[in-house]
């Protein structure tokens, strides 16, 4: 038994060599570890060992048996260290894409816009967006009672100091501080956030923005700011649009003119986008006031100028074709990389 033993023992060296797959350890334990296995059978034989030998015989069967309980353990142990440790990888599954991120649809439009008036020889200047009353309503022509300044309209800015102090309602607010802090010529345009208390909905939002201009110097012609606008709506909007002024009211303009493009979903037919005129408005504009120049420290009898306002938010919806203006503010990926 002795010599059989021996044997069983070197058989297991050669086995425990190989203990390293799950398949190999399973068929180890089964061969040799569990109750019918060669172990158990060496100690079932043992009661037919004469008393002398037992000792002796006993003695080298648990030896065996220790090592080959051991090494399984420690085989098995091994083997699920190296699972956490490397987690198999499969070479062959396609690499996930790495998104890139895009200029956002409203940033784009600005860049754009901004880089019409660029060529045309305009500076870009930007103003606060807390402003007070005179900024933004009263050196601007606004009479006392104009509904713009109304709490309906106008988000107002709690202070200690200060009863009028508002987030600005549109950015002609930094036409004052350039005609106040330069002396003319003065051309630029003043992108900025404005805020108006509005309902939010598909048409409209309470905070968006504008791209203000303004050119101030000797002789300045309505002509003039035709032929500015009227390029810059071709370079958004395509060389052959069609457009047309419409006069309007600004207190802070005189004479004051509304600029529309045909729409672009009927193309002049008219359409529930255009309330079925045919025409989108794009911009307001017109010839600064004389008391505005005044306001601000500029002859009218020596200077001229003229100024726009228009929003970015609407030449972008012009322009991509999206149909819901809050669909700018969400977010959602699965718009933005669109553009
Ligand atoms: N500030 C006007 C608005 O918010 C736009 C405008 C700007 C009109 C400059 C005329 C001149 O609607």
């Amino acid at each position: 038994m002795i010599e059989q033993l021996e044997t069983l023992s070197k058989e297991l060296d050669a086995e425990i060599g190989m203990l390293t797959t799950e398949k190999a350890l399973e068929e180890f334990r089964l061969k040799h570890l569990v109750k019918k296995g060669t172990l158990q059978q060496f100690v079932e034989q043992l009661r037919e060992v004469p008393k002398a030998d037992k000792p002796q015989v006993g003695k080298l069967l648990n030896s065996v048996r220790a090592k080959a309980e051991q090494a399984w353990t420690q085989a098995k142990e091994l083997l699920e260290q190296q699972a956490q440790s490397s987690p198999s990888i499969d070479v062959t599954l396609p690499a996930r894409k790495m998104r890139r991120g895009t200029v956002h649809p409203i940033n784009a439009t600005l860049e754009r816009a901004l880089g019409v008036f660029k060529t045309l020889g305009f500076a870009v200047a930007e103003g606060p967006d807390i402003e007070d009353d005179a900024h933004c309503f009263s050196m601007l022509n606004f009479a006392d009672d104009h509904p713009a300044r109304d709490m309906q309209d106008t988000f107002f800015v709690a202070s200690e100091h200060s009863s009028d102090i508002v987030l600005r309602t549109h950015t002609s607010s930094v036409q004052v501080r350039l005609m106040t802090n330069q002396k003319p010529p003065i051309r630029a345009v003043m992108p900025g956030r404005v805020y108006r208390n509005e309902a939010v909905s598909a048409r409209s939002l309470a905070e968006f923005h504008q791209v203000e201009g303004l050119y101030i110097d000797k002789n300045v012609t309505f002509a003039q700011l035709k032929g500015t606008l009227v390029e810059f709506a071709r370079a958004m909007y395509g060389k052959d649009l069609k457009y047309r002024f419409r006069p309007s009211y600004f207190p802070f303009t005189e004479p004051s003119a509304e600029m529309d493009i045909t729409c672009y979903l009927c193309k002049g037919a008219g359409c529930r986008v255009c309330k079925f005129t045919g025409w989108l408005e794009i911009l307001g504009c017109g010839m600064v006031h004389p008391n505005v120049l005044r306001n601000c420290g500029i002859d009218p009898e020596e200077y001229s100028g003229y100024a726009f306002g228009f929003g970015i938010e609407r030449v972008t919806l012009l322009t991509t074709g999206i149909d819901d203006i809050r669909l700018l503010y969400e977010n959602d990926v699965r718009v933005l990389r669109q553009f």
